[in-house]
């Protein structure tokens, strides 16, 4: 018989499937959105929020799902029929100030909340991509077992040893890459491996890892799920492969790209870079007489602090076009302004399978480890507004 993740991954699968037209194609790439004919009181309902209604969606997750929940109240049933329940903190944690050091605000948080969450196993501890090691120390603290760290900056690896060594952890610093073969310790199948917050990849390698390995436990919180070497997503379960979806980079983007936390000071310098980005689109488009999106590379921030025509010259540089001596700069901004206006309206309808998508790709990795012998848990071990990657995947061989 399917398992519950498995049913609910089928579930997840299909409508996301079904749905495809609805969010993969981008706004910012074309003008004939799929949609826009299957949806068009969608479309029309979008088009018309007025700027704060736009903000206070884009703002709160609550609100968005409200809004189009009272209109596709089906499709919003079956994305968010699978919601991962808060997870238990297994202990509470005696910390005190040396824990912190060195951690800011957000991060402690999250390293408290996923430490609580662990169980306690009679093995050693491996923490995979362990930064500077804060989650290593308190693990180790507190769970009383060695705990291996593996991290390839070495200037993360001295500080981290360093620190260990003040406090008397027993902790053992590891400068490895962990996409290459790994040290004895860390390979030892009696271990539990744990990593927060490593990138698509690395958290991937460490679940192949520990599925050939056979690790005792494993507890992951992924995250960054399109910082992957194929540019097509490779699914890891059989019920994922089996899947109708393709997952390129952009899909891949998706599942990470709410606003929860990012910095409101940073958000006002992101909205006139995506401005002047559709403003130079509309420029090259007239130059070049094509009707396709030019992707140019991201740009240092200081060119956003110049003005729109020295953002034209670099981005004509990078993309090797011509331009004329004379510009009317102000219609391109205009239309670049409009269709922004468009955009921020349309994408709303993306977002709302940003943490559905985050899902398919979670509970690829838990049927993953279902495959091969693990008792798994998917919960959330911290509020999204600590962090948005709140998801954690535990495993454990019976
Ligand atoms: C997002 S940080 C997470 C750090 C830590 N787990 C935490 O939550 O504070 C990712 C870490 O992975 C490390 N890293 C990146 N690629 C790596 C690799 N191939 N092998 C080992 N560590 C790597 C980075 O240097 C960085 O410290």
């Amino acid at each position: 018989m399917a398992s519950e993740l498995k049913r609910a991954f089928l579930q997840l699968d299909n409508t996301l499937s079904d749905s495809q037209h609805l969010w993969l194609p981008r706004p910012f790439t074309t003008d004939a959105l799929p949609w826009h004919h299957t949806h068009p009181h969608l479309a029309a309902a979008l088009l018309a929020l007025s700027d704060d209604a736009v903000a206070q969606l884009h703002n709160s997750p609550q609100l968005h799902l409200d809004w189009f929940r009272e209109r596709e109240p089906q499709l919003c049933a079956a994305l968010h029929a699978f919601a991962p329940q808060p997870a238990v903190a297994v202990r509470p944690l005696a910390l005190d100030q040396f824990d912190s050091l060195h951690i800011p605000g957000r991060k402690w948080q999250q390293v408290v909340a996923f430490a609580a969450a662990l169980p306690q196993h009679p093995y050693p501890y491996v923490d995979w991509c362990a930064g500077k090691g804060h989650l290593s120390r308190i693990v180790q603290r507190h769970l009383q077992q060695p705990v291996h760290c593996m991290e390839w900056d070495s200037s993360l690896v001295e500080i981290g040893r360093a620190l260990a060594q003040r406090r008397g952890c027993d902790i053992h610093y590891h400068h490895q890459d962990v996409l290459q073969a790994l040290p004895a310790a860390c390979a030892d199948p009696d271990t539990v491996h744990i990593g927060l917050h490593a990138c698509g990849d690395l958290h991937q390698q460490l679940l192949r890892h520990v599925a050939a390995g056979g690790a005792r436990a494993v507890a992951i919180s992924p995250c960054c799920y399109h910082k992957v070497a194929s540019d097509l997503y490779v699914p890891l379960s059989s019920a994922a492969q089996a899947s109708r979806l393709r997952l390129d980079r952009p899909a891949l983007h998706l599942a990470v790209q709410e606003t929860v936390t990012a910095r409101r000071a940073e958000r006002p310098l992101r909205e006139l870079e995506r401005w002047w980005r559709l403003s130079f689109d509309a420029l090259q488009r007239e130059l070049c007489d094509t009707d396709t999106y030019l992707h140019v590379p991201s740009c240092k921030r200081e060119l956003l602090r110049a003005d729109f025509p020295a953002f034209c010259r670099w981005a004509a540089r990078c993309k090797q076009i011509e331009l004329p001596v004379t510009i009317d700069y102000d219609k391109y901004l205009q239309r670049g302004r409009e269709k922004h206006r468009q955009i921020v309206r349309l994408e709303l309808l993306r977002q709302l399978f940003t943490r559905p998508l985050e899902l398919w790709l979670v509970l690829d990795y838990a049927l993953y480890l279902e495959q091969h012998g693990y008792r798994v848990d998917v919960a959330e071990f911290c509020e999204r507004n600590v962090s948005p990657r709140n998801i954690l995947i535990q495993g454990r061989r019976d």
